[in-house]
């Protein structure tokens, strides 16, 4: 009885994934890269860089004197959505000055179709996430080599299957030209189909100089375990977050705890010595700066309490 049900959902399993295939694009070409910064703020200002055109990516305006952020979203959304849009917003809002890149896979990232088989095309994102981390180390590595941006000064943030996505820019990078990016942040990195490295490869430390991690729905949608050289538990890590009532809610939290860091130093979070030990519940030995100001020489796991705040209701998803 036991051996058939599992027969039984493994083949509905494989069915469902056989007929999702059709639903997801794996066409390069729909990865899109966006440039804003404090000339091009509104959603429809963003620059295309476009890799088949390469005066659009030289006559791009970026110049390496100023720092680099690249913003990745992750299943179902596009750059549309307030990951990454709000949180751009945020970042030019407070004076940032420099250009952040927003990375656009919506088509390789959102399933044509209906439920259950949507949902069952997951698998197929997460098989993409290795061909967009491609596809944006070739924008990468165009950008450096016309000496228009330095490692020391990029910054990617990815959230879910865009935290994964950063990790591959990271490898690639260090595996062809022994570039190692500053900085990947990580924001509730995605959980399913990344623990055996089997389907997709995960982020970790070794992606770049410095990796922060903030978990808020582990074991759901979110990683569980440390994947950084920073890990921040926000109310713990784990679902639900303050005030969500759905998984996805508790997941974008971190995108939204991340947000409300922009310019603020005033989040802190608290850490532990090394020899005192987690397990036995969070301690505070000392605190470190919280999000987009986090020092570059956090280690460690880090505790602290947020609440999702309010968003403009400018963009949808
Ligand atoms: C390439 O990009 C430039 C902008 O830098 C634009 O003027 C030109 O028309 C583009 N070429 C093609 C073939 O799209």
């Amino acid at each position: 009885m036991c051996r058939n049900l599992l027969f039984f959902s493994l083949c509905i399993t494989s069915i469902g994934i056989l007929v999702s295939s059709g639903m997801v694009s794996t066409n390069p070409k729909f990865v899109r890269f966006f440039v804003y910064n404090q000339k091009r703020w509104r959603l429809e200002d963003g620059y295309e860089m476009r890799l088949s055109n390469i005066s659009s990516i030289l006559n791009s305006g970026i110049n390496p004197y100023t720092p680099v952020k690249f913003l990745i979203h992750g299943f179902n959304h596009n750059h549309r959505c307030w990951f990454p849009q709000e949180v751009k917003d945020t970042f030019l809002r407070q004076g940032f000055d420099g250009n952040i890149i927003t990375v656009d896979w919506g088509r390789l990232a959102t399933p044509v179709g209906t439920e259950p088989f949507a949902s069952l095309a997951y698998p197929l994102c997460v098989r993409n996430v290795k061909l967009v981390g491609e596809i944006m180390t070739e924008l990468v590595t165009i950008l450096i080599e016309h000496g228009m941006l330095h490692m020391e000064s990029l910054h990617l943030i990815g959230f879910s299957l865009g935290a994964h996505i950063a990790g591959i820019v990271g490898n690639s990078l260090q595996r062809r030209y022994r570039w190692k990016i500053a900085r990947i942040t990580g924001l509730d990195p995605a959980g399913p189909f990344f623990y055996t490295g089997f389907v997709g490869r995960s982020l970790r430390k070794s992606d770049a100089m410095f990796v922060d991690v903030i978990h808020t729905d582990m074991a759901q949608y979110g990683h569980l375990g440390a994947l950084g050289h920073a890990d921040f538990y926000v109310n713990g890590g784990m679902p639900p977050q303050p005030g969500c009532k759905t998984p996805s809610c508790s997941h974008h939290a971190a995108a939204n705890y991340f947000l409300q860091s922009i310019g603020n130093e005033q989040i802190r979070a608290c850490g532990c010595t090394a020899n005192s030990v987690f397990s036995s519940g969070p301690c505070c030995t000392f605190t470190t700066v919280f999000g987009d100001l986090a020092t570059p020489e956090a280690r460690g796991k880090f505790y602290l309490r947020m609440r999702p705040q309010f968003l403009s209701g400018m963009y949808n998803c």
